[in-house]
């Protein structure tokens, strides 16, 4: 007999739910009835302007991307049925890899199932018992969960953290891991380009002087930045006027700019990525990307390196929108960034926002505890390319609406 509906598995799940549901914390999850782009068709709701989601080139709904997608399927079946050291590395993953190589500037590239798969691979794999990892504050949870997961796979992996993109922060834990006897390998940084929440963006020339001064090496997850900084969408260290060749590794994912099926990859030197073909746990035991995402993947970076002014586009949109949610009287972050996150401090006000905004034919998440640090709950505003003045113009009337209905 099932022992979920009695006992402390029971109580507890019980508790938890229950404490969420009575402080307006609970998420509900929205029904999309159609394809991911600038207006969705959500269950209950109808037609709304979509401002919550990755789909910053406007690339999940591109006609070719579909295409290529169905063609993949057509082409190499529904699914590879391997992990990709035994029969599951098909052409797709090949051609793939080498465009994101190509397009980061850098030897080569491997792909996982997703970032967090990348993340999960990259530190327990690269990183060895002497090694330090120094990591920000505020990277993503799948950094966290890697690195944390690296010191439990590599007894003798020492980690820290530094104050989110603090360089006197990071100079002192360099310093602290130069003279520290125990730390006998390499020492690595590592930082989101964009981070996801803020939508702020890293110092990466400043970050990687001082990985030069302290010969350490540096992992960028730019799963945010990807297709949305840098004036040909490289990312964040292009925004910044730095090669694809000043990172030792990107992290990203496919999840988002790059046509947002699902995947990621880790890009780099030819060595550290043979090593995570050799010796990464995600990859060694789980399976291969399906094709059609790769082969819809491989079309979105092609569309992207041919169509620099959808990077433009998305700028424009950006740019527009910033400037009318300041307007309406709300405290966006600032950045150059296609996050806006419009701070409202309590978890349930920003819950209970994003349910009027739906109302008003805005869709748009409101975010808190435990996505972000106590009291900074906020609503997540994210700008698409495919989004036209109007779609903004909803938002900024919703706006509006909240900032009398709400004060
Ligand atoms: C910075 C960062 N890294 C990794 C991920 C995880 O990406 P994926 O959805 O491909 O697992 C995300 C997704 O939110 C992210 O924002």
């Amino acid at each position: 007999m099932s022992t979920t509906s009695t006992g402390p598995f029971h109580d507890r799940s019980r508790q938890i739910l229950d404490q969420l549901s009575d402080t307006g914390q609970m998420k509900s999850l929205q029904m999309i009835e159609g394809p991911m782009d600038a207006t969705i068709t959500l269950r209950d709701h109808g037609e709304v302007v979509c401002l919550c989601s990755n789909n910053y080139l406007g690339l999940s709904n591109h006609p070719e991307v579909v295409e290529a997608a169905i063609e993949g399927t057509r082409r190499y079946g529904a699914g590879t049925s391997s992990v990709r050291f035994i029969c599951g590395t098909f052409e797709p993953h090949e051609r793939l890899e080498s465009r994101i190589a190509e397009f980061f500037g850098v030897e080569s590239a491997y792909t996982f199932v997703s970032c967090w798969n990348a993340n999960e691979a990259i530190f327990p794999t690269l990183c060895e018992p002497g090694d330090m990892i120094i990591s920000d504050e505020l990277n993503h949870a799948s950094i966290i969960d890697g690195i944390r997961l690296s010191a439990v796979i590599k007894k003798g992996l020492k980690k820290t953290v530094y104050a989110h993109s603090d360089l006197d922060s990071l100079r002192q834990k360099l310093q602290a891991a130069r003279d520290d006897e125990e730390v006998t390998g390499a020492v690595w940084v590592v930082t989101d380009g964009v981070f996801s929440m803020e939508g702020d963006i890293a110092d990466l020339p400043g970050i990687r002087a001082l990985c030069d001064e302290f010969g350490a090496l540096l992992v960028v997850d730019d799963s945010h930045g990807t297709g949305v900084m840098g004036p040909t969408g490289r990312g964040t260290h292009e925004h910044h006027g730095m090669a694809g060749s000043d990172i030792d590794f990107f992290t990203g994912t496919i999840g988002k700019a790059l046509g947002g099926a699902a995947g990621g990859f880790v890009a780099g030197s030819a060595d550290g990525i043979e090593l995570l073909v050799q010796r990464g746990r995600p990859t060694l035991f789980s399976n291969a990307l399906p094709c059609s995402v790769a082969t819809s993947a491989d079309k979105a970076i092609e569309i992207l390196m041919n169509e620099p002014e959808r990077v433009q586009k998305l700028r424009d949109n950006v740019a527009y929108a910033r400037e009318g949610i300041r307007g309406t009287g709300f405290e966006v972050l600032e950045s150059p960034t296609a996050i806006c996150p419009i701070i409202v401090h309590d978890t349930a006000k920003a819950i209970s926002m994003s349910h009027r905004l739906l109302e008003l034919g805005v869709f748009v998440i409101g975010f808190g505890y435990p996505v972000v640090p106590e009291g900074e709950a906020r609503l997540r505003v994210q700008i698409s390319a495919a989004h036209e003045k109007e779609h903004l113009d909803t938002l900024i009337k919703g706006l509006m609406v909240l900032r009398e209905e709400y004060d």
